[in-house]
């Protein structure tokens, strides 16, 4: 709007200041030829206008040449009556021609400033939309100009800028650094690589960057500038290190899953030694025993000796019932429970009864705990280490009584199991051997469900196991 009303009055002025040159164009042939009386009139004065005209309205220009050519034309003839002075027709063509001359290098001068002013928008526009920083300095690094978007990862405004260089714009660290790549790689080719650096905001931040720097030349080629495309990578960075963090907790998990497989396998192991142990010492035992008692039995019968015969079959019996029970107790030792279905005071009760009837063990059994709130996973830890515990006592305490007691409180599990036989120096587990793992294990499986394990004994004072389970319901330990 103020464009236009600018160029309405700029046009005024000139129709003005064409009106008093075409007067003074028509006062001046009439003072040649009337007043002077001459019969030339004095044209140079004509191309003041006839210039001025194509210059500001390039062709439309040409109306006002025309018009004093034919002033001068018409007024010769009118006023001289005579043959007109072929110089004035010559006169008149060159009115015409200059006036097409320097319209038509107007035009071509108005074309030019167009494309360039169009093609300078373009860039600015670029400049200022550009969501990279751009910045400009000389080549003493005094800041000379930069885009919105760098001044806004600053936090300066323009007159701030321009009073500072691009190194008290960087943290220290990099000066050198920058300085060889100015060296090395700008000044020697004239653009360097793009490169990661810091920048010290106005609140004195500091922001990750990625920049690249192009020289400025003169026509001599020599430098006398350098700009350059900043990017902030702070975003960048972060994700970058998210990504980092992933990888690193992968390689963990990834370890821990390759020692728990690992564990799996040595178990397994373990238990097939285990297992062919037990074939062999009792199934093996049983098989030599019975095959001695058979041929004795064959042999007694052969000497008609019924009543040893008899005997050594009794014998036989005894020594066959007791072989199949530590074969029942193997067997349940190694089967899972059945938790799921009968639950564990059931599980554990049936368990143990099955165990003290074949021994001369009395175990004393009390739970106090609603069952239901006990998840799946604990409840398997819990038969698991009263399972160990007894395997211990009837193995190594040689003892008459035994109590194991389950009771909740608050939200945890506690179990204890008391014997009063042998006891142990506890100092013996604590080397981490491989031979003993069943105490081991016990305060593995409690530590698997974030829980603790505790054991107290001492050679001729019992043995205690004191475990303290959390109970997270299941369906909050996906919370
Ligand atoms: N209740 C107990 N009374 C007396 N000694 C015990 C008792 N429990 C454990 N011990 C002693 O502690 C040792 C370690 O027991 P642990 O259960 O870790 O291994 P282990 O029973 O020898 O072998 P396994 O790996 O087959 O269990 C036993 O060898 C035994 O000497
Ligand atoms: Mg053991």
């Amino acid at each position: 709007m103020m464009g236009m009303k600018f160029e309405g009055r700029e046009e005024k002025h000139r129709i003005t200041v064409m009106a008093i040159f075409l007067a003074g164009a028509c006062f001046l042939t009439y003072y040649c030829y009337v007043v002077l009386g001459t019969g030339r009139v004095f044209t140079h004065f004509f191309y003041i206008p006839i210039i001025l005209a194509s210059l500001w309205w390039k062709r439309k220009g040409l109306g006002v040449a025309v018009f004093l050519a034919a002033l001068l034309i018409f007024s010769s003839i009118f006023f001289r009556a005579e043959v007109v002075a072929a110089n004035d027709y010559l006169r008149a063509i060159m009115f015409i021609v200059i006036a097409f001359v320097v319209a038509t290098l107007s035009e071509q001068i108005a074309k030019a400033e167009e494309s360039l002013r169009e093609s300078e928008e373009k860039y600015r526009n670029l400049y200022e939309s550009s969501k990279d920083g751009i910045a400009f300095s000389d080549m003493q690094g005094n800041l000379l100009d930069a885009n919105q978007a760098f001044l806004d990862m600053l936090g300066y405004t323009i007159e701030e800028y321009k009073k500072l260089t691009y190194q008290q714009l960087t943290p220290k660290k990099w000066h050198k650094m920058e300085a060889d790549i100015l060296k090395n790689h700008t000044m020697a080719r004239g653009y360097s690589d793009e490169y990661k650096k810091e920048y010290i905001k106005k609140d004195g931040t500091v922001f990750p960057a990625t920049i690249r720097i192009w020289l400025i030349k003169d026509k001599q080629g020599k430098p006398i500038g350098m700009w350059a495309i900043i990017r902030d990578i702070a975003e960048r960075k972060q994700v970058e290190e998210k990504i980092k963090q992933y990888q690193q907790i992968l390689e963990v998990s990834e370890r821990a899953s390759w020692h728990f497989s690992h564990r799996i396998l040595s178990i397994r192991e373990e238990e097939k030694k285990i297992l062919s142990t037990i074939l062999h010492d009792e199934v093996g035992t049983l098989a030599v025993a019975l095959s001695s008692s058979l041929n004795a039995i064959e042999e007694e019968i052969k000497d008609n000796n019924l009543k040893a015969a008899l005997r050594t079959i009794v014998k036989s019996k005894t020594v066959l019932r007791k072989a199949i029970q530590r074969l029942k107790k193997t067997a349940a030792d190694l089967r899972p429970p059945d938790l799921d279905i009968v639950g564990l005071p059931v599980a554990l009760r049936e368990y143990l009864s099955n165990v003290t009837k074949q021994l001369d063990l009395k175990i004393n059994f009390s739970m106090e705990i609603d069952e239901k709130k006990v998840p799946n996973n604990v409840a398997i830890v819990l038969y698991r280490i009263v399972q160990e515990a007894l395997n211990n006592v009837v193995k190594h305490a040689n003892a008459r009584n035994m109590k194991v007691r389950l009771y909740s409180l608050g939200n945890k599990i506690e179990l204890i199991i008391r014997d009063d036989g042998k006891g142990f120096d506890t100092g013996i587990i604590s080397g981490g051997t491989t031979i003993h793992m069943g105490i081991r294990g016990m305060r593995e499986m409690a530590e698997s469900v974030d829980g603790r394990f505790h054991i107290k004994s001492a050679p001729g004072k019992g043995t205690d196991i004191h475990v303290t389970l959390p109970v997270i319901e299941e369906h909050k330990l996906w919370v």
